[in-house]
């Protein structure tokens, strides 16, 4: 729990002063890449690749198909900062940790964030490889990164929530996924605890309740680069249907398979969508 706000700038400031000591890179974009996408950040020029490990406030990810790691470079001639793979509520780190990577990137002055993210699927005419673009988010975790005491620097106590996924950006990456010709899909990610997949039952819930899609990371990131005025983009990966939605059990290695088979399109989607945002 964060009930040491005031610490929190300064926490900020050591881990992109541990950064900065590796490369002079300012970028203008982050980007956080999901279960089974982290190879776009090997396509960067000119790459830095730093551990999670190694900076001060973060923790090293403990997740199969999670590099882990920080990784800055250039995408045509656009700087970038990638995190290759994430950390997760469910791995046993405070809601402070799971998002101090994306208030990095806010801190070194990125003004946009696309959070990508490997998804069941709750319609049933959805099939694995589709992409959706995140329209919204049900936060299901029951955490928030904005427990404790607020530091006013960082950003209100109270964010507003109302557009969390930025319309026009959000736009430009259904028509640009289109434009491929990659079976794009938009709707609401639902943000579940985990580890352990949902239930039929819970996945009815996160039907009903609206949710098109379901996993285990993204919102409380969202929230805290809200909180920081960063605008936000999310794309999942939907790798499966969620339970009971589809036929047969869910397996991590299937999940990891079908995002890693969409590789080559998700790297060309977020270059080109890089390219779009010059
Ligand atoms: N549920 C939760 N998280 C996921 C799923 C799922 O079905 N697939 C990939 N990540």
């Amino acid at each position: 729990m964060n009930h040491e706000a005031p610490r929190l700038l300064e926490q900020l400031h050591n881990t992109c002063t541990a950064i900065r000591l590796k490369t002079a890179l300012a970028p203008r974009l982050g980007i956080v890449l999901g279960s089974g996408l982290g190879s776009f950040a090997d396509s960067l020029a000119g790459r830095v690749s730093i551990p999670f490990g190694e900076l001060p406030h973060m923790a090293p990810s403990r997740v199969v198909g999670h590099a882990g790691a920080f990784v800055l470079g250039t995408w045509q001639g656009v700087p970038v900062a990638c995190m290759q793979g994430r950390i997760h509520l469910y791995e046993g780190h405070d809601e402070t940790v799971v998002v101090h990577g994306v208030r990095t990137m806010a801190a070194m002055g990125v003004k946009t964030v696309l959070l990508t993210n490997a998804a069941g699927g709750v319609d049933a005419s959805w099939a694995p490889g589709d992409l959706m673009v995140m329209r919204d988010h049900l936060n299901l975790t029951a955490r928030t990164p904005l427990m404790g005491l607020n530091d006013d620097r960082v950003g209100p106590r109270f964010p507003d929530m109302t557009e969390a996924y930025a319309r026009d950006l959000s736009d430009a990456l259904l028509a640009l996924g289109r434009a491929q010709g990659l079976p794009m899909r938009e709707g609401v990610y639902a943000g579940l605890l985990g580890p352990s997949y949902e239930t039929p039952a819970e996945v009815r819930m996160a039907r009903i309740l609206g949710a098109q899609a379901v996993g285990m990371s993204t919102v409380l990131e969202t929230i805290a680069l809200r909180h920081m005025g960063v605008r936000v983009v999310g794309l999942s990966c939907i790798t499966n249907l969620a339970a009971g939605i589809g036929a047969g059990l869910l397996d991590h290695s299937e999940v990891e398979a079908v995002a890693k088979a969409r590789r080559a399109e998700l790297v060309q989607l977020v270059g080109a969508w890089i390219e779009s945002t010059k």
